[in-house]
């Protein structure tokens, strides 16, 4: 039961024509990147919904991740894309799930082939570093090794990628980055099912010929750095749950930081820093009632905040992220990026799943 009128609509229908879109622009196949709770949409919704797409893979960041999927029901290929600790009991988890992992580095994998595989094979995809300097292999030679020791070891090298760290820049690091993976796979010369190297703005704006697939996060959920016919999939929204008549030269909440100039109708709306709504959108931001726009007055409580409405009348469903202002317009007034307001939404928040307005499932 849900009973806090504070919830995020999530409009599958965009997730499609995002999904389509950059499969078509890419001409490869699509792994959706669900990490960090599908950047705050709800990673069970969106995953369950990349089922009914037949998405060749699902990108999570950790085990915990890939079995939160498996124990929804989530039935896609699942790629952890982060480090896994190896322990024989995770091992057999990860083989009877199918849990595909990321080969990270040599000392990874010297620990892997420890392990009894005999009756779990694993999975692999091989992260290369080329310039990122996270997780990965720099040395093609650590590959080639572990390629080779690994014949009777029951691993299945499916894929090998590689993670561009500027795709937002046309400076010309990321077609550098991909020349020198090129050249990395040309020296490993193995026939990999899957080859995939471009985030969201790569896939938008990188020409290239050697991968398969691609790896975007961001662009699926609608937002890019890049001009685009991507839509935003999310919308947030609350209610007024009581208005207020302040008085001239009253002042609203915490720290007193808003004094009404004249008498002023505030609404109080149940959501909050809590929720993910950064504090640095106290007094600097305008939430909407329809067309009409409310800006935040005084601090931004835990749960709660306070806007001006434009009369004392209006007692409605607030939209705080919507068509007119939404999460890029929050990451741009408090100086940070889109990323992180979104994977900041608390998981509190209902949120609700729609395919053609009616309800696919909620969380
Ligand atoms: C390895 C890897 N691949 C793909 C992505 C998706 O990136 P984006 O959201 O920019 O598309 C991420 C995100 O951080 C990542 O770490």
């Amino acid at each position: 039961m849900y009973n806090r009128p504070t919830y995020l609509e999530i409009n599958l229908d965009a997730l499609k024509h995002n999904y389509e879109y950059l499969k078509s622009i890419s001409n490869k196949d699509v792994f959706a990147v669900v990490k960090a709770n599908a950047y705050g949409h709800g990673m069970i919704g969106i995953s369950k919904y990349l089922d009914t797409l037949n998405c060749s893979y699902i990108c999570v960041s950790s085990l915990d991740e890939a079995m939160r999927l498996r124990n929804k029901g989530v039935v896609s290929p699942l790629l952890i894309l982060g480090y896994v600790k190896l322990t024989q009991q995770v091992i057999t988890t990860v083989s009877k799930n199918q849990i595909t992992l990321s080969a990270i580095s040599i000392e990874w994998f010297k620990e892997l082939i420890t392990y009894n595989l005999t009756n779990t094979p694993i999975t692999l995809h091989i992260e290369m570093d080329t310039g990122m300097n996270r997780l990965g292999f720099k040395d093609v030679t650590d590959v080639t090794f572990m390629i080779e020791s690994s014949k009777e070891k029951n691993i299945i090298w499916e894929g090998i990628y590689t993670h561009f760290h500027s795709s937002d820049k046309q400076d010309g690091s990321t077609q550098k980055q991909l020349i020198f993976f090129k050249n990395m796979l040309d020296e490993i010369n193995y026939d990999f099912k899957w080859v995939h190297t471009s985030n969201s703005d790569a896939t938008l704006n990188l020409e290239d010929t050697i991968s398969n697939a691609t790896r975007p996060g961001l662009a699926l959920y609608g937002y890019s750095s890049v001009p685009s016919e991507l839509v935003p999939i999310m919308h947030f929204y609350s209610h007024i749950t009581q208005m207020k008549l302040l008085k001239k030269h009253e002042t609203v909440s915490y720290g007193a930081t808003y004094t009404a100039e004249n008498d002023t109708w505030i609404g109080i709306v149940p959501v909050g820093y809590a929720d993910g709504l950064p504090i640095g959108l106290s007094n600097n931001f305008n939430v909407y009632i329809g067309n009409e726009s409310c800006p935040i007055v005084g601090k931004i409580c835990m749960d709660q905040l306070m806007i001006k409405l434009p009369s004392h009348t209006v007692a409605d469903k607030v939209t705080i992220s919507g068509t007119i202002s939404n999460f890029e317009t929050m990451a741009k007034l408090t100086n940070t990026i889109t990323y992180e307001i979104l994977t900041c939404l608390n998981i509190r928040i209902h949120r609700i799943f729609r395919i053609n307005n009616q309800v696919f499932i909620e969380e």
